[in-house]
């Protein structure tokens, strides 16, 4: 088995003010990466930033930390090229956004970027099988995308066994509403990059929220190379 256990807050519910000393928070705490929540006002209800602030976090955190973009907007193909100048290092697009997935996976990759797939609650898994061999990361949504804080979808879970059985080696990311409560059922469904954002921000703890849910994960995938 290839992949690792990988714990990525997300930084939408924190002090956007202070967003490189939140990063650095987060990284100190022991954060796998940095998954950076990009929204547009228009794929989802809600604004957040865009290449300028990534370029402005590369230079403070330096060069070490893997961020995910998570690119909720309608027509991805615009930011490929901007975020790549601006030091992302994961370009996580929505399936949904666009109807040249293939050309923008290219793209992706000549720009120096990995290439994450994304699925809105309602996008059936399926789609997503055709791209999978041309794909770092899969990225099932746990909620609807545009706000932190919802409630963990489990009828989701259905997705991720899919997929870790249909390609037991790709990276398997799931996002919204994880956090202790809710990690068991994503670790044993078989996700292996963990977004969590106002269960690890809101913590007096980020770091014992941060291992609790890196240590969930490893045990699942223990167990399932013990099962093969
Ligand atoms: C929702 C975002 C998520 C969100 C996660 O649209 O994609 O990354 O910030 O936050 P929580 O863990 O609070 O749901
Ligand atoms: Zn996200």
């Amino acid at each position: 088995m290839s992949y690792t256990a990988k714990i990525g807050p997300s930084i939408l519910n924190s002090d956007m003010a202070c967003l490189a000393s939140e990063c650095t928070r987060m990284l100190e705490c022991g954060a796998d990466y940095l998954h950076l929540d990009v929204m547009d006002g228009h794929f989802v209800p809600n604004i957040t930033f865009g290449h300028p602030v990534v370029e402005c976090l590369r230079k403070h955190l330096g060069l070490a930390p893997f961020f995910d973009m998570h690119m909720m907007v309608s027509r991805p193909e615009q930011w490929v090229k901007p975020m790549a100048a601006a030091g992302a290092t994961q370009y996580t697009f929505h399936l949904e956004a666009t109807s040249n997935a293939g050309a923008l996976i290219k793209d992706i990759r000549e720009s120096g970027m990995k290439v994450g797939l994304a699925i809105k609650p309602g996008t059936t898994v399926e789609v997503l099988a055709p791209w999978a061999s041309q794909i770092d990361m899969a990225l099932v949504m746990t909620v609807e995308p545009g706000f932190g804080g919802q409630k963990f979808m489990e009828d989701m879970m259905p997705k991720v066994s899919w997929l870790r059985t249909q390609f037991p080696s790709l990276d398997i990311e799931v996002d919204g509403g994880v956090g202790p409560d809710s990690i068991h059922k994503c670790a044993e469904a078989g996700a292996n990059m963990i977004v969590s954002g106002s269960a690890i921000m809101s913590s007096d703890d980020p770091r014992s929220v941060i291992n609790f849910l890196r240590n969930a994960c490893m045990e699942a995938i223990q167990k399932r190379s013990l099962d093969r």
